[in-house]
């Protein structure tokens, strides 16, 4: 029913080029498992060409985000950033530096290029690594994020990496270290993040969706079965009283060592892919599987607007039976 070509020369991803939106949207409706599975057989990471029809229908993305699973998110109950919920559908999250918005671009790693003129990927070189919203439990599992108005193609990309492909590889002493260990995340800009805490911020209180979570570091997906390296770095975790949970906390103990050990590992060019956005892309992703960060573009010059939804439903055994976190009116 589609055809799914290999993303070049990457352990990971599939694309799917698509001609309109719409009838392909309500096709999908009709044979809901289609994606789903494609994106479990891709290891967590389809781009969709073509969707250019969701910037005047936007809630084309929210039909295509339901086959993933129990619930499309309303982001009008789980984030108190309502100036980035999209005003006539709440299930989209819009990331963009214009206004009402206003969400500074990441700056540009120091060298801006590689030697050879390649775009950094790897961590600590490249920083701002994540999977979306691991501050609560359990976290969102499939992020659809679209490209309404992208930057130009040059900049303003976004980069996956496969965190099954980085988890097999792991060395066997790195592999044995992890098991059993969890990260504890938090939500960013609130001064626990690792360069907050370097420059010595006070941290600002958190509120009640936004966390400290533990997180199991190696994630064992609920369908595929296979195991993938769950972290983040710098902002989403919590660099005070982690980042690893029963290692040594700070920047400069035991767990952030090992945080650093894993994410260099983990962000290898081997496992990532760099997503050059031309408008009407979309890429869907697995949180349980993949970690994603944004490059820098020129916000003085460029107007970037993306649309994000996220799907909740079945982060697999180690969240069974759990209440969801960001419902919590106090902890
Ligand atoms: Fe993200």
């Amino acid at each position: 029913m589609l055809t799914i070509e290999p993303l070049p020369s990457r352990t990971f991803g599939g694309l799917i080029r698509v001609k309109d939106a719409r009838p392909f949207v309500a096709a999908m409706e009709a044979a809901p498992a289609t994606l789903p599975a494609a994106l479990d057989a891709r290891h967590g990471l389809l781009v969709l060409t073509g969707m250019n029809a969701i910037n005047d229908d936007p809630d084309l993305l929210v039909r295509l985000s339901r086959p993933f699973g129990k619930e499309v998110e309303n982001y009008r109950g789980t984030t108190s950033l309502q100036n980035m919920v999209h005003p006539a559908v709440p299930q989209i999250f819009i990331v963009s530096n214009l206004p009402p918005v206003n969400f500074a671009p990441p700056p540009r790693p120091e060298p801006p290029f590689l030697p050879d003129g390649g775009l950094p990927v790897q961590f600590p070189h490249r920083r701002g690594w994540h999977t979306d919203q691991s501050f609560r439990r359990p976290p969102p599992d499939i992020s659809l994020f679209y490209a309404a108005t992208p930057a130009p193609r040059d900049q303003g990309q976004t980069l996956y990496a496969d965190g099954v492909a980085a988890y097999d590889s792991l060395p066997a002493d790195l592999k044995a270290r992890v098991k059993g260990l969890q990260a504890l995340h938090v939500a960013p800009y609130h001064g626990y993040g690792e360069d907050e805490v370097r420059a010595g911020a006070t941290p600002k209180p958190l509120g009640p969706r936004d966390g400290p979570q533990p997180q199991p570091i190696v994630r064992v997906h609920p369908v595929t079965g296979r195991k993938a390296l769950y972290l983040c770095e710098q902002e989403q975790l919590d660099w005070i009283h982690g980042p690893i949970v029963g290692l040594e906390p700070g920047v400069d103990g035991e767990g952030g060592r090992l945080v650093y050990a894993l994410m260099r590992h983990y962000t290898q060019p081997a496992f990532v892919y760099v997503h050059e956005w031309t408008v009407g892309d979309m890429v869907i992703y697995d949180n349980r599987s993949t970690i994603h960060t944004a490059t820098w573009f020129d916000a003085e010059r460029h107007g970037r607007v993306m649309w994000r939804t996220t799907v909740w439903g079945n982060p697999g055994a180690a969240y069974a039976g759990e209440a969801r976190s960001w419902e919590a009116a106090a902890r």
